[in-house]
């Protein structure tokens, strides 16, 4: 039987962390085997938010693609691209662009969070739908056109994209619709369990909050940072009975990278007041390098030889634009362009 087309992207945000690895990468790499996949960066959705920040742009798709390639996601088995290099996915926005009513994108409440996010980094706490930007709005039917261009069957996402991929399916329907065909299917989201990886001081895990740990991170690095791992805060002494239960990061790093007889080890060994915070941030740290070592050596390999990435890249964008222009063979066929 032949494999279905999957779709997935992210944005060109640089250097993942090790929230992206648990919760979308692992995923995508298993999904290899089982669909047809799509998975691209982001570029001009990057540009929806980040259109006057483009100093490090091509390096942050860059550094994307390397920390993929390095986590498994493999190029004999999948389609890596750059987005804005299948310029038939521009195309498809500017048709679907067409027959989405603007309140269907208005009303979406991912792009309402993603504009509060945005206010509020701006300082302005206002609960109120500010201004959008035109490109902003299409956000939505951007990411409709990048999973129509290449007849994508299923889309994994997390929690937070259900909204959009909503969208998609409507306007997959509407297309369908207006010119009497049914050359779209509605795409399925297939969600991802994303286990919460919280950062170092115990917030969300993010760039932006300087409390992350990258894949590409060195041993030293990664090191230092779990030491800065929030613990037990009612601790005050290393012979003091511990609470795993209250050790906000640490312990919850043991549960999602250590092996679980090592997990019971430490939860024992705190409880009883048998084992310091810092020793046990620094057997963590052991753990979690060593966990990463193979990923991180293959990264290296893969940044000295930047142009076979660059070659990567260019041929999986070729391989998309190909699907994506039979798609569009027909849909120019079916709007009559
Ligand atoms: N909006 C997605 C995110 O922020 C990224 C994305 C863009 C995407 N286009 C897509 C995901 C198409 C799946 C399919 O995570
Ligand atoms: Fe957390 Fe380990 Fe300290 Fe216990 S000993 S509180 S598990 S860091």
């Amino acid at each position: 039987m032949e494999k279905v087309n999957l779709v997935s992207g992210m944005r060109s945000t640089g250097k993942l962390h090790l929230g992206h690895y648990m919760g979308v990468i692992t995923n995508w790499v298993q999904l290899q085997e089982e669909y047809n996949c799509f998975y691209f960066v982001a570029d001009w959705h990057a540009l929806t938010t980040k259109y006057n920040e483009t100093e490090n742009l091509r390096q942050d798709k860059l550094d994307v693609v390397l920390d993929w390639l390095a986590c498994g996601i493999d190029p004999d088995k999948s389609t890596i691209y750059f987005q804005s290099n299948v310029l038939q996915i521009a195309e498809l926005h500017i048709l679907l662009s067409m027959i989405t009513p603007n309140n269907w994108v208005e009303r979406d409440p991912t792009l309402k969070d993603m504009v509060k996010i945005l206010k509020n980094k701006d300082g302005d706490t206002s609960e109120n739908m500010p201004q959008l930007s035109y490109g902003l709005l299409g956000y939505p039917v951007l990411m409709s056109a990048d999973i129509m261009a290449m007849n994508g069957a299923v889309v994994p996402v997390g929690v937070d994209q259900l909204a959009h991929l909503e969208i998609t399916r409507d306007i997959a329907r509407r297309f369908n619709n207006i010119y009497k065909t049914e050359l779209f299917n509605e795409p399925m989201p297939k969600l991802t369990q994303i286990p919460l990886l919280l950062g170092v001081d115990g917030q969300k895990m993010g760039k932006s909050f300087h409390n992350d740990i990258k894949i590409s991170d060195d041993e030293e690095t990664t090191s230092k940072k779990i030491m800065q791992c929030i613990t037990d805060r009612s601790r005050a002494r290393k012979d003091d009975p511990g609470h795993p239960d209250k050790c906000e990061v640490a312990y919850k790093y043991y549960e999602i990278f250590a092996d679980s007889e090592t997990v019971n080890q430490v939860n024992c060994e705190c409880k009883a007041g048998q084992r310091g915070c810092a020793d046990c941030k620094r057997q963590l740290g052991k753990i979690i390098n060593e966990k990463f070592a193979p990923i991180r050596q293959k990264r290296i390999e893969y940044s000295k030889d930047i142009n076979k990435v660059r070659d990567i890249i260019n041929e999986g964008g070729k391989k998309a634009a190909a699907e994506a222009e039979k798609t569009m063979a027909k849909v120019r066929e079916a709007v009559n362009i």
